[in-house]
């Protein structure tokens, strides 16, 4: 088995699966174009995103790492009407080409790029109470995976699924003794993983024109549903005399 093999299978793949889309193309194109490196998922794979989020039903999805917003634009495109997603990207130049993408794929109504380190902005959308995400994509730097999954549990709720890319790294990851950060980063979320009891989870390895890697699904099974943003912050703005006699929120513990 060789790259070239697997690169020739996944555009066998595409061609019969993912047909050409052009602000797709385009983003795939512009974010070239803008010197921005070749690391957006792979069509097919993201394609799988877009199934994974409407087979969830998500409403309100959180991404982490944007690049030039191609995972974004198949994940949006997965909404219903008055869904939303926030996609976090630390890089300028990945942002400015992102938002283009976004704005020519017609989603600049329902993504909100945020321009910064993960670990700050993570905080603040808590602090804005912008969760439960129903999905949350984590594919940002690899070191950071297990703050990245801590944050996506505080902002998941029971039933949200959480998406990480690349934890297989060639293998890589069975190296105890590597003294690479991604490394480390993947195998300590694993360890983080393996005790959580609040979620199922489980790694596919996978192999295709990017290589040879592979990708953890979670399903968060044991937390409270938490208010969702708008009704957070509409309670917020309710003076207390009038918050007793206001409808309670329709669930419970329901995964929805
Ligand atoms: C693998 S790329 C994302 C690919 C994108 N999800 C896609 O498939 O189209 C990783 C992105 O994460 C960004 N990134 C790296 N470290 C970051 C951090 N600490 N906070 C936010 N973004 C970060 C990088 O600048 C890069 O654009």
């Amino acid at each position: 088995m060789t790259q070239k093999q697997w690169t020739a299978v996944d555009r066998y793949i595409t061609d019969m699966l993912v047909p050409p889309d052009p602000a797709l193309d385009a983003a795939l194109a512009a974010s070239a174009a803008a010197g921005l490196p070749p690391i957006a998922v792979a069509p097919n794979q993201g394609k799988l995103l877009h199934l994974l989020a409407l087979t969830r039903g998500a409403r309100n999805i959180l991404e982490i790492g944007t690049l030039g917003g191609y995972s974004t634009i198949w994940l949006a495109r997965a909404l219903p009407t008055g869904g939303r997603l926030i996609t976090l990207e630390a890089e300028k130049k990945h942002a400015r080409v992102a938002r283009t993408n976004i704005i020519r794929a017609g989603l600049a109504d329902v993504v909100e790029v945020r321009l910064g380190k993960a670990l700050d902005s993570l905080p603040k959308l808590a602090a804005e109470h912008c969760g439960p995400f129903d999905l949350i994509f984590i594919d940002a730097d690899k070191a950071n995976i297990p703050a990245y999954f801590t944050w996506a549990l505080e902002l998941s709720r029971r039933g949200s699924l959480i998406i990480v890319d690349n934890v297989v790294r060639k293998g890589a990851v069975i190296d105890a003794a590597s003294r690479d950060p991604s490394i480390q980063g993947v195998r300590r979320f694993n360890e983080l993983l393996a005790a959580e009891p609040r979620v199922s989870a489980t790694t596919i390895q996978t192999v295709g024109s990017k290589g040879y890697d592979g990708l953890t699904i979670v399903l968060v099974t044991g937390k409270p549903a938490k208010q969702p943003c708008s009704r957070a912050a509409r309670a917020v703005r309710t003076p207390p005399e009038k918050r007793r006699t206001a409808k309670r929120p329709r669930s419970g513990n329901a995964i929805q």
